[in-house]
């Protein structure tokens, strides 16, 4: 069974935790996020305050549970690591919270998976440090309230859209991360190189970066295996040759598309003829959840140009046919004219 809270690292390898940034200035991109956080520490820390509860969201492996460990660190306190389904009872949080010193940062991930009695729960510790719990049961239950330290609770979503409207309401800064371009992954990789021994070349890097599908966690992930392949295969230099062929061996596509990027257009042209469709038929063409489909997978695609969404539906652009080597159909693209313009 798994810990309410653990204080070691979050679930990550080791080596990944390693590459982890542990500063904002060694934090690529994302940088009104970024700027605004930095702001907010600086202010706090200025004041001898606490920081507010932050709430970050954003598809996976982009940064939110390195920003909680840079917030905290800047901050100069502890950070006691949960995750929404971890905490099974009131008891697990009253637990968590009573440990926690004043300033401390709770982070608490997944935490759209926060049961809707451990919310309920929440909100007066969140505005008010109060936590009112019932001990005991029939005629003995009885209320009691604990005083807790003025704590920061960072709270990290992939789904922004299924955080009720006032759990958000009490976290005083709301940062949505981006897919990152190819030049800062260009430079996360070349750091993460540098960290790893590893010598790449520039143009290396940027090869592994417009493969990571905008995102830090497979730019590194990525990273190591074009490692493993130079070392064997060549003279353990990574330049943008051997980072070719390397990806080339994995199936890595050009565009960094994963299975389920190939099976979201690959639905929308084959099976509905490029759309306009509604999100829960793509849905079940593709196996996926509405919810997790729109806010995990969608936004890369819709950011890279192959897929649009209009109040009609999902539409599939000129880039996703030519992706799947077809033409434009001529009667789509003349019946959704605007949408090519
Ligand atoms: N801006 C960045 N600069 C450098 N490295 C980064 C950056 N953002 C993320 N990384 C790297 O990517 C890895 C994944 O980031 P992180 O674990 O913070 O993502 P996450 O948003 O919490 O993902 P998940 O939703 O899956 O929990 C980190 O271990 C870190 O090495
Ligand atoms: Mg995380």
């Amino acid at each position: 069974m798994k810990k309410p809270f653990d204080e070691d690292e979050p679930p990550d390898t080791p080596f990944d935790v390693s590459l982890r940034p542990p500063a904002f200035s060694e934090f690529a991109g994302q940088d009104k996020v970024r700027e605004r956080l930095e702001l907010l520490v600086a202010a706090a820390k200025g004041r001898g305050d606490v920081l507010e509860h932050v709430l970050l969201s954003g598809p996976p492996g982009l940064g939110k549970t390195t920003l909680a460990h840079i917030i905290a660190q800047s901050m100069d306190v502890n950070i006691k690591n949960t995750s929404g389904p971890v905490i099974e009872k009131a008891g697990d949080l009253a637990g968590l919270l009573t440990t926690l010193e004043r300033g401390d940062v709770l982070f608490i991930d997944e935490i759209h998976r926060l049961q809707a009695t451990i919310e309920e729960y929440l909100y007066p510790a969140m505005e008010d440090y109060k936590l009112d719990i019932i001990i005991d049961q029939g005629p003995n239950a009885r209320s009691v309230r604990l005083n807790l330290p003025k704590f920061t609770m960072i709270g990290a979503t992939t789904r922004s859209g299924m955080i009720s409207a006032p759990l958000r309401s009490r976290f005083g800064m709301d940062c949505r991360l981006d897919y990152y371009d190819a030049a800062h992954l260009a430079s996360i990789v070349e750091r993460s190189g540098g960290l790893m021994d590893v010598p790449i070349d520039a143009p290396g890097a940027m090869e592994i970066a417009q493969r990571a599908r905008g995102t830090p966690r497979i730019a590194n992930n990525l990273l190591r295996w074009v490692r493993d392949y130079a070392q064997v295969r060549a003279d353990g230099r990574i330049t943008r040759e051997v980072a070719d062929a390397a990806l080339a061996m994995r199936d890595i596509d050009a565009d960094g598309f994963d299975e389920m990027d190939k099976r979201v257009i690959e639905a929308l042209i084959y099976k509905f003829a490029g759309g306009p469709v509604g999100l829960s038929s793509l849905s079940v063409a593709v196996g996926e959840e509405a919810g997790t489909l729109e806010e995990v997978h969608e936004p890369y695609l819709i950011m890279q140009g192959y897929l649009k969404r209009t109040p009609q539906g999902r539409v599939a652009m000129p880039k996703a046919y030519r992706k799947l080597g077809l033409q434009t159909p001529s009667k789509a693209a003349a019946a959704q004219g605007d949408l090519f313009g």
